[in-house]
């Protein structure tokens, strides 16, 4: 015989709307006043005996249960414990109606918050209840902020394992590389005696030895191009520490200038430098404002196809903007600060790539590394600066640097 209420279909997703409080007692009085008493309150559910209790919360999360200590088929301690083994957090009240010290001991020893005796007092009972009700809620809120916590920290330590084996490849390829450039420069060694023992041949075949002239040039040419890879991607991933200095801005714009006329890439543009003003410092290393600088030149001089013009130009901005595409966490936007701008007339950047330029590795270039804008980000991040980049696909582009003013 079961007087168990219709449960609704199990459902794994659902959470029931109202807490669940199942009534085992063999007695239909007291079983039909706990019913009255909570049922506006609470999901209940009724078991007539210890064993139709059990099955019931087996088969529905039950939040508190009020158990009958006398039973026919199983104690109140015995259906306590199953309860508890389905799921340790069920609160349980003990209710009788002969009272034993033994069997409250008992109660208490398995897990049982409360201990009544019938005929119950209503007002009582409903408060033991309504506490139960709300300790399992703060264990359940608990649980699930432990498990965010726990979900979290496995997030975050496979985060730092990620990071731990960049930083373990970084420091691995930096080592190949070093590794390649020693015999890179006995490959290249070698070709220049071949050239040499080549020029003394006195082999009729001016032709045949010609060719080989040119084609042992090429292989130098192309070893010289891994040479410099190599020296980029070692300086990229070395971060010296230079030394800081106070430096005077326009000086270093006109020997960028100078360096960049020179350049193979720099015939045919027109280079131009402009100083609005003076007096402009900034507090960096000259080696590596030099280095941005030129990096900065050479792509904006590799932009321009046939004739155009490079223009540097150096001022004092008291408020740079704060939406630069590139800046270093510790930039202060409300401190004075020094713009370089690096203009050119070339082939400009597709609005989905200005966001790109900065990673590592990016080019479109075929012979690009895609290291220069990634070394001219980190040193301005070094000296809390920041990079704006304005472009126009067909019309040029223009970096403007950021770094704070010497004051
Ligand atoms: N002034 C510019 N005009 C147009 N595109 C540019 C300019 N500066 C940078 N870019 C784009 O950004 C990419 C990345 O530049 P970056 O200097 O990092 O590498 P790269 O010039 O391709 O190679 P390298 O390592 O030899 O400098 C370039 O390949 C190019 O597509
Ligand atoms: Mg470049």
């Amino acid at each position: 015989m079961t007087t168990l209420e219709p449960l609704p279909a199990p459902s794994s997703t659902t959470a029931p709307a109202k807490p669940v409080l199942l009534i085992v007692d063999d007695e239909p009085g007291p079983r039909e006043s706990l019913r009255i008493v909570f049922k506006d309150r609470y999901e209940c559910l009724l078991a007539t005996c210890g064993k139709e209790g059990i099955e019931t919360a087996r088969r529905r999360p039950v939040d508190t249960a009020i158990l009958d200590i006398k039973m026919p088929d199983l104690s109140g301690i015995e259906v306590l414990c199953e309860l508890k083994a389905i799921d340790p957090n069920i609160e349980c009240v003990m209710l009788t109606g002969y009272e034993t010290v033994e069997t409250a001991r008992a109660a208490v020893h398995y897990g049982a918050v409360e201990y009544l005796n019938k005929p119950f007092d209503v007002f009582v009972i409903r408060e033991i209840i309504e506490a139960c009700i709300a300790r399992r809620q703060r264990k359940r809120e608990a649980d699930t902020s432990l498990q965010t916590l726990q979900q979290v920290n496995d997030e975050l330590s496979r985060t730092l394992a990620a990071n731990a084996r960049a930083a373990a490849a970084d420091v691995l390829s930096a080592g190949v590389v070093h590794e390649l450039n020693n015999p890179l420069t006995i490959i290249s060694g070698y070709i220049q005696l071949l050239n040499r023992d080549l020029a003394k041949l006195t082999s009729g075949d001016a032709t045949a030895t010609q060719n080989m002239q040119q084609r042992l040039a090429a292989v130098q040419r192309e070893i010289q191009r891994c040479k410099d890879m190599a020296e980029r991607f070692l300086h990229f991933s070395r971060s010296p520490n230079a030394q800081l200095e106070l430096v005077d801005v326009a000086p270093l714009l006109e020997d960028i200038a100078l360096l960049l006329r020179a350049h193979p890439a720099g015939r045919r543009a027109h280079i131009l430098t402009q100083i609005l003003n003076s007096s402009l410092q900034i507090h960096t290393s000259s080696v590596e404002i030099m280095q941005v600088l030129m990096n900065l030149g050479v792509n904006a001089l590799q932009a321009i196809d046939s004739e155009g013009t490079v223009h540097f130009t150096a001022d004092r901005v008291d408020q740079p903007p704060v939406d630069c595409v590139y800046h270093s966490l510790n930039f202060d936007p409300h401190h004075p600060h020094v713009c370089i701008s690096v203009s050119d007339t070339g082939c400009g950047i597709a609005p989905e790539y200005i966001q790109k330029v900065f990673a590592p590795y990016f080019t479109t270039k075929p012979h690009g590394t895609g290291l220069g804008l990634a070394i001219v980000g980190k040193l301005v991040g070094k000296y809390r600066g920041a990079i704006e980049v304005i472009s126009t696909v067909g019309r040029g582009t223009t970096f403007n640097v950021y770094l704070p003013l010497a004051t």
